[in-house]
């Protein structure tokens, strides 16, 4: 119960890594408030926490929205008297050839912006008053890397590295750690469900994963876990890559030769 009597937002949790991100926390004692765009999908995950036992509850709304990140921020401060934890997980993906690509605006606030308008809302009402503080922005390996036919994905991701670092440097003083995940190629709707990756580019990205296998939601919550823990005391400003070993791959060389 590594958690208890924390109190943590997860954005974009009603599905994928951060609705399994908010399930571990919770059954680790955490109380978590659980962003989502869908309030179905939010409310099935504090429903399925809850039914285990867990706390939850729903802050349902557009996490790259600047005004709801900051009225949500005062409503768990209302309800909750704290915020301990804060997981910048909320993402979309758009692919498209970077000379046809025009959804700059979404990918970017929904990637990017919306991970320093939930930082910024966190820390002035919670985590610098209380000089204390953990937060967790997931990137990507297309935050360190390439990746062709989603120009506004890598580049939102890179930003996401700069802005843990920047948010690291600043808030040490304060007692808040920033640290960032880059997951590889997890099972997620994003990658594997209905409006996710064509089974080509999917099995191509697999072969050149050295595990020879997409991670699964849990494995990213678990580092997500891990870095806002008490155990993580001395980390920040951290970029983790969780990915199976894809990024020591040398590029050009398949894994079969
Ligand atoms: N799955 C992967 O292979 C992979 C790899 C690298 C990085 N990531 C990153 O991990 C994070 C989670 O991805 P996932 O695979 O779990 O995706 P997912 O699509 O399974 O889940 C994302 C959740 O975020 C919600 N969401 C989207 N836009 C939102 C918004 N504006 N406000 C609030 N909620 C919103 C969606 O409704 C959904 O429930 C993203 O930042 C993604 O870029 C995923």
């Amino acid at each position: 119960m590594r958690f208890t009597n924390r109190v943590a937002i997860v954005t974009g949790a009603g599905g994928g890594i951060g609705k399994v991100t908010a399930q571990l926390l919770a059954a680790q004692g955490a109380v978590v408030a659980v962003n989502d765009l869908n309030e179905a999908a939010a409310q099935a995950s504090v429903d399925d926490i809850r039914s285990s036992g867990g706390q939850a509850f729903v802050l349902q709304g557009d996490a790259a929205d600047e005004d709801f990140a900051i009225e949500a921020v005062a409503e768990v401060m209302r309800s909750q008297g704290r915020i301990d934890i804060l997981v910048n997980n909320a993402g979309v993906s758009v692919v498209a050839p970077a000379e046809d690509f025009v959804a700059w605006d979404r990918v970017l606030r929904t990637n990017l912006y919306s991970q320093f308008f939930w930082s910024k809302a966190v820390a002035k009402a919670a985590m610098i008053p209380a000089a204390r503080g953990a937060i967790v922005n997931v990137a990507s390996i297309a935050g360190l890397a390439a990746v062709p036919n989603q120009i506004g994905y890598v580049v939102s991701k890179h930003g996401v590295v700069g802005l843990t670092r920047s948010l690291a440097v600043e808030w040490g003083r304060h007692g808040i750690r920033v640290n960032c995940v880059c997951p590889g190629i997890t099972a997620t709707d994003l990658t594997t469900g209905p409006s996710g990756m064509d089974a080509d580019r999917l099995s191509a990205r697999i072969a050149r994963v050295p595990l020879g296998r997409m991670g699964t939601a849990r494995e990213q919550a678990e580092a997500i876990a891990f870095l806002v823990s008490d155990e993580a005391s001395y980390l920040s400003g951290l970029i983790l890559n969780n990915d199976g070993g894809q990024l020591a791959l040398h590029s050009g060389v398949m894994m079969s030769a």
